[in-house]
This record gives C-alpha cells, sequence and structure tokens, in this order.
C-alpha cells in the first residue's frame, strides 16, 4: 500500500480529576490527513487545508512525530503528508494530538505496522512536546487507542484502556479564545496539600471505577478537578456560568476540556447531551462571544481509515 487516507479524533484531556492522564476520543469531530510513501528518507508536509500552519517539518507537530517514527524504521524512503485540518489549534481539543497521533498511526499502517501501539505513543508525544513544551500522552493516547486511557506511569510510559458506557455522549463547547497549552500549564501551582490530593485521587479512581461498572451517577460525582480547574477557568470568559447550565440541564459533569478554552459535559443519551449543548450554547450567545458546539458520541476505534 502507497497511500492512506484517515479520520483522526479529536480528544478531551484531563476529564476533570485525570490531569495529565485521562483521556477520551470523540466520534464526530476530528481532522482528515493523506499520507503516502515517498522514496526520499524524509518528511514532506505538503498541504495543510482549514488552518493556518507551518509546512516546514520541523515545526509541524505532525513532522516532528513522523521524524521520530522514520529515525527508529528499519525503512529507505519517507512520507508525504496532507492535512485537512478541522479541529482549531488551541481549542483545547487535541489539535495538535490529532496531527501527532494521525501522521504516526498511518506511517506504521504503511509500513506494515512495525511499531506497537505504545511506541506511537512516544513518537506522537514528540509533537506534543514541540506543541506545548510537555510530551504528555492524554490527548495522543485516546486519539490512537479509541476510548477513555488512563496514562498509568510516564516512566516507563504504561497505558490502559478503560471500557466506555454506551449510553455515554459528550458536549463540548468552543468558545473562540486561543488558549495555548504551553501558556495554562505555566501558571499551575507546583505543589498541593495532601488534602486536596487525596479529593483528587479520590476522584480518579471513582471515575475510572464508574466507567468500569457503567454507573453513570458515580461518573457524574467522580468529575470533579481540586487542583487545575479551580485555577485555569479563570482564564475562560463564562466558565462557571456555563458549567452550571450543563448540570442544571441534567448533565453528568462537567469541566474544562484539556488545557482550553472548549468547556466539556457528558450526558447519559444523546438526547440530553443535545440539551446540555443548547444551554451551554446559550450562555455564549448571551456573552456575545462566538462559538463552536459539538455532541459525539465516544469514539472507540481511535484513528480510522476512511479510504
Ligand atoms: N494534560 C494537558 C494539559 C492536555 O492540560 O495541559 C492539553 O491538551
Amino acid at each position: 500500500m502507497e497511500e492512506v487516507h484517515i479520520y483522526c479524533p479529536a480528544t478531551i484531556a484531563n476529564i476533570s480529576c485525570g490531569f495529565d492522564v485521562l483521556g477520551v476520543a470523540l466520534d464526530n469531530v476530528g481532522d482528515e490527513m493523506t499520507v503516502r510513501r515517498i522514496p526520499e528518507r524524509t518528511i514532506r508536509i505538503t498541504r495543510i487545508e482549514g488552518q493556518d500552519l507551518p509546512l516546514a517539518t520541523e515545526q509541524n507537530v505532525a513532522g516532528v512525530a513522523g521524524m521520530a517514527l522514520l529515525k527508529a524504521a528499519e525503512y529507505d524512503g519517507g512520507f508525504e503528508v496532507e492535512i485537512i485540518k478541522k479541529i482549531k489549534p488551541g481549542s483545547g481539543i487535541g489539535s495538535s494530538a490529532a496531527s501527532s497521533a494521525g501522521a504516526v498511526w498511518a506511517m506504521n499502517h504503511l509500513l506494515n505496522s512495525p511499531f506497537s501501539p505504545l511506541q506511537l505513543v512516544q513518537f506522537a508525544m514528540e509533537g506534543e512536546k514541540l506543541a506545548s513544551d510537555v510530551a504528555h500522552a492524554d490527548n495522543v493516547a485516546p486519539a490512537l487507542f479509541g476510548g477513555f486511557t488512563l496514562v498509568r506511569s510516564y516512566h516507563p510510559l504504561d497505558i490502559i484502556s478503560i471500557p466506555v458506557p454506551q449510553e455515554l455522549f459528550a458536549s463540548v463547547i468552543h468558545p473562540q479564545i486561543e488558549i495555548k497549552t504551553s501558556d495554562s500549564r505555566k501558571i499551575l501551582k507546583t505543589t498541593i496539600p495532601m488534602e486536596t490530593a487525596i479529593q483528587q485521587w479520590g476522584n480518579v479512581g471513582g471515575l475510572i471505577a464508574g466507567l468500569f461498572l457503567e454507573d453513570y451517577d458515580l461518573i457524574g460525582r467522580s468529575l470533579e478537578d481540586h487542583i487545575v480547574e479551580p485555577i485555569r477557568s479563570i482564564l475562560i470568559p463564562g466558565f462557571d456560568r456555563t458549567k452550571q447550565a450543563a448540570l442544571s440541564e441534567g448533565a453528568l459533569g462537567s469541566g474544562i476540556s484539556g488545557s482550553g478554552p472548549s468547556i466539556y459535559a457528558f450526558s447519559r443519551g444523546r438526547a440530553m447531551a443535545e440539551k446540555v449543548g443548547l444551554a451551554m450554547k446559550a450562555i455564549y450567545e448571551d456573552i456575545g462571544l462566538e462559538h463552536d458546539l459539538h455532541v459525539s458520541p465516544i469514539n472507540i476505534q481511535g484513528i480510522k481509515i476512511i479510504r
């Protein structure tokens, strides 16, 4: 096979209590990419549609992630990459992760899969490092594996797939301000009181148990973040009102998607997720801030071939 055309899902990282360790893939928001083999041992980004992003390999997350794979591959040639960017950079739903993960997934596929999913996460993390200064895996892992993923450990890298409750849907509102992940990481505290840590790991355990048990109430009770959300939410106009609107409408829980500014809510059933999405949208209509709304099932497959 010489060429592959793929869908790369958007992702919600952190999922409130799991800063840098939890993430989930979305099914109807994502980029498209075409990757083809070329005889020269290099990565060429030849086209980016939809966003103004650098084509230079070393400045593009797909280029950097792809080079990490190419260095490790026993292959004389290289790859050409085209990206149809539908996820806005700086939106908080894993725009850089979709490009990084998509590039390495497609390249691995075109080489008959010499690398394991865990190795692909490691290559894709190089793209995340370029985008946010930190090689975090909580977006690239769900993009590659699908569903919910837990990064149990970074050293050594250990990623666990968590089951997806069948009726779980996500509503994500993106108020159109751009927050750079690197900036929103700089404002975080580097130490936390023991009491706060206890609350946080209780919620992480509760969320994982809720997902395994398909216990929607437990999932909802566990969607609390005592560490990052109180600080980062200050950067998002209308955050408290939007979260409250989602919860009042019947969402299980709500919080910042990734490093923001997008705000996500989980609901039981599509109809509730749509109602919750409209309630969140109403807040930004009232504030007068441009926004996009996505209501999506959870993507369980990860990156997929579309032709
Ligand atoms: N865990 C990362 C952060 C995700 O919150 O900084 C960025 O999308």
